[in-house]
């Protein structure tokens, strides 16, 4: 059991814990808020309406917390996110999710859209996020850095050894319960290495054989921050990147933010097995 579910148990046995708080955290990338609409008679809380929070302005993304159910289990999710792009810095743009992370849940999974640069991928296919590589790094120590706070310090101990390894913290069992899933209902789930930019452009031609180069799987213009932050919240995390377009050097295609939302529209069913089959494994551990 990892320490953060031991964690949760100890205050649960306590009698610490609201029985309203969520067990699971959900963050539904570029057009793949249609998981929200399957939580029942959800609590909608705008981004905006909380103090320090900044609405969402990107299309495709919705900028709110629904806190409800899924599979029986209490889940919070942001149906939409704040990028860079937009103009935040990245400890704004992380807010939202250090606001699910004061919620205490006891596990995060983090969904975005993403160009393809690995050959073998196809579009619509799911990928686990099990590295990254992070072109927003300049500004990385911004997140969730409370250098002071006994966890922060417990925190940056495991994230040495994450590093150490070179691995980002993606959970082993949550890993093997997305393949499980994805050999069970015959859809695609690969692993890969991500890489995050600023966006708001697509890559040329020359960059994305850079990063193909530099051995990155993914690229995409989010996720790292919020990843990042989930960790050193001490948090159990999976991060899913839906491919909604190859990002191949010598293509000739162009992509555009309607064809990334058509895609992961379709490819966001799949997702929410995956995330229904997690919520579920929550229960039985
Ligand atoms: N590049 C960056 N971000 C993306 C892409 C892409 O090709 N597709 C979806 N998000």
């Amino acid at each position: 059991m990892s320490d953060s579910t031991e964690r949760f148990r100890a205050l649960a046995d306590g009698g610490f814990v609201d029985s309203n708080l969520p067990l699971l955290a959900v963050v539904l990338g570029s057009g793949l808020a249609g998981l929200a609409d399957s939580i029942e008679s959800p609590t909608v809380i705008r981004y905006e309406s909380i103090p320090g929070l900044a609405a969402s302005t990107a299309a495709g993304h919705r900028g709110e917390f629904l806190l409800g159910q899924i599979a029986g289990i209490r889940v919070v999710t942001m149906a939409g996110r704040l990028h860079a792009y937009e103009g935040h810095s990245i400890e704004a743009l992380t807010r939202p999710m250090a606001v699910m992370a004061a919620m205490n849940p006891v596990a995060v999974i983090v969904s975005c859209a993403a160009g393809g640069l690995n050959p073998r991928y196809r579009v619509g296919d799911l990928v686990v996020i099990d590295e990254h590589i992070s072109l927003l790094h300049g500004q990385m120590g911004a997140v969730g850095a409370d250098r002071e706070l006994p966890e922060y310090q417990a925190l940056e101990r495991k994230r040495a050894g994450a590093l150490r390894c070179g691995r980002p913290t993606c959970d082993e069992t949550f890993t093997k319960i997305a393949e499980r899933t994805a050999r069970e209902a015959g859809f695609r789930l690969c692993r890969g290495t991500y890489l995050s930019v600023t966006g708001p452009n697509y890559e040329t031609r020359a960059e994305c054989r850079m990063m193909k180069n530099w051995g990155a799987d993914l690229v995409g213009m989010s996720t790292v921050p919020e990843v990042v932050l989930a960790s050193r919240a001490g948090l159990r995390t999976l991060a899913v990147g839906v491919v909604t377009n190859m990002a191949i050097p010598d293509s000739p295609a162009t992509t555009t933010h309607e064809d990334v939302l058509t895609v992961s529209q379709a490819a966001g069913m799949n997702l929410e097995k995956v995330v229904r089959a997690i919520a579920r494994s929550l229960v039985h551990e």
